[in-house]
């Protein structure tokens, strides 16, 4: 063992781990107040026996293994990771608490400990009883899954060693703690310095380490955050609390594409997968299409349809509201804008609700056509044209601007069936042209109105 220098204190921010020599209120860098705890930091080692035992080894020596990767049994699980878990990688999957972390984490030790062999699922927040309730209740009967109610990380790793296990997941992350370190549970210090132990076992093993991270309200909790430059990959786990959709979302990949979501649903037996998301998120759409419009929008290289509605009433006192489920609030106020001054829609004295059906968060431009049109939509009481899926960046002017890939945007409206693309003029060019589907170049969101809405009272107000 090497030898430690003198240890010295300093002040951790638990959120975004910014560090300071004194106690600071409120983080400079991420905001949160009361977030900085004060820690120890052990003093430098000097280097360890065991690097002697790991030689550099030549590049043209090094063999890789296809099968390296396992895939899974869950298709969803598989695009996200880039086509399985490589052996030896430490995957991050953060989220919010109760959005199905746990959840999706012994429904994959069960498919594993089906089809690869042994599995051990450490749970540090819940007891054996609890989890083998929620197993049941996700109808896992649990062959070659083995569960492990611990939190001492040096027990679990004497564990793993024993088990030889081809998959280990660890449940939560801040429930875990190695006893050397003096910082409480859930600390930044904790938190890192766990999944640094958890990291190194995967290399010298070979065998693949999930882990769930709970993204923390509490400022003195460590976030998941803290620990995502440190893992091999990140994964997001999304959803309203009230919607039974999830997305997750590939953020880091040292493995391979970032740009990945999975769709799954939140069910009585579990996540089940989505395999068509468009259909799903549009499956509730009514015939009536006012203050309604289908947008095509790109999660990572993953076109998916979604429905925007709108609904626009008479301001009865105070300030006209604006509110946004589901998109930005300020792209909602910047097309506010643009139909007031630009086509001359008297939304000023009107409160605006804009909503996002089946809990899809939307973040890109290219649903500014659609969020438009549903807008006017319900202020003219015109219905949108029910065949249209619309695509297009809204500019200041009222011009409409070019977007990526619409391609792909283009070709999961037609698979959906719908007739007509709204696309923008700038860039509107697909060879070879889309079949079953008309494109429609516009240049101003004025021309994507008169096209886009129907009926008598279209052209009014
Ligand atoms: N009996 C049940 N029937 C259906 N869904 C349930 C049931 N019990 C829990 N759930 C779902 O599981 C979620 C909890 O998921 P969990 O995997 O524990 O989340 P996390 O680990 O991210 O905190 C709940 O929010 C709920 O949606
Ligand atoms: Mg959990
Ligand atoms: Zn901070």
């Amino acid at each position: 063992m090497g030898k430690l220098d003198k240890s010295r204190t300093i002040f951790i921010c638990q959120q975004c781990s910014k560090e300071s020599l004194k106690w600071l209120g409120r983080c400079p860098n991420c905001q949160q107040w009361n977030s900085f705890v004060e820690t120890t930091l052990p003093g430098v080692a000097s280097p360890k026996a065991s690097t002697i035992e790991n030689p550099p080894q030549e590049l043209a020596q090094v063999v890789t293994d296809a099968a390296d990767r396992f895939s899974l049994p869950l298709a969803e699980f598989n695009r996200v990771l880039g086509g399985g878990l490589v052996a030896g990688s430490l995957v991050l999957i953060s989220g919010d608490p109760g959005i199905g972390k746990s959840t999706l984490l012994l429904q994959v030790s069960a498919l594993v400990a089906q089809t690869q062999g042994k599995v051990i699922y450490v749970s540090g927040e819940e007891t054996l009883h609890q989890t083998k309730l929620r197993a049941e209740r996700l109808g896992i009967k649990g062959e070659g899954l083995y569960l492990l109610a611990e939190t001492d990380l040096d027990v679990i790793l004497a564990q793993i060693e024993q088990l030889q296990p081809r998959l280990v997941v660890v449940d939560s992350i801040q429930a875990v703690y190695l006893s050397e370190l003096e910082a409480a549970p859930g600390s930044v210090t904790q938190v890192r310095g766990s999944a640094l132990r958890l990291m190194q076992q995967a290399k010298l093993s070979a065998v693949p380490i999930l882990i769930a991270g709970h993204v923390t309200k509490d400022g003195s909790i460590a976030g998941p955050r803290v620990l995502e430059h440190i893992v091999d990959v990140v994964l997001y786990l999304e959803g309203e609390s009230f919607n039974a959709y999830r997305l997750l979302r590939g953020v880091k990949n040292r493995f391979g594409s970032t740009n990945e979501v999975g769709v799954f649903e939140m069910q009585e037996r579990g996540l089940v997968e989505v395999a068509n998301p468009s259909q799903a998120f549009l499956s509730q759409r009514q015939g009536e299409t006012i203050g309604s419009a289908v947008v095509s929008t790109l999660e990572g290289t993953r076109p998916l349809l979604a429905e925007i509605q709108a609904l626009t009433t008479y301001t009865s006192f105070g300030l006209p509201r604006r509110t946004a489920n589901g998109i930005d609030f300020n792209r909602l106020l910047l097309i506010t804008a643009v139909l007031t001054k630009r086509l001359g829609i008297k939304l000023a004295g009107q409160d605006i609700i804009t909503n996002v059906t089946g809990g899809l968060k939307i973040g890109e431009p290219a649903a500014d056509l659609g969020i438009a049109l549903a807008i006017t939509s319900s202020f003219r009481d015109a219905g949108v044209d029910p065949g249209l899926v619309a695509v297009g960046e809204v500019g200041l002017s009222g011009e409409l601007r070019a977007v990526s890939q619409l391609e792909r945007r283009v070709a999961e409206a037609a698979r959906l069936g719908f007739k007509r693309c709204l696309v923008p003029k700038v860039g509107a060019r697909i060879s070879p042209a889309p079949k079953d589907i008309e494109l429609i170049p516009v240049s101003s969101l004025r021309e994507a109105v008169r096209v886009g809405l129907v009926g008598r009272k279209a052209k009014a107000g």
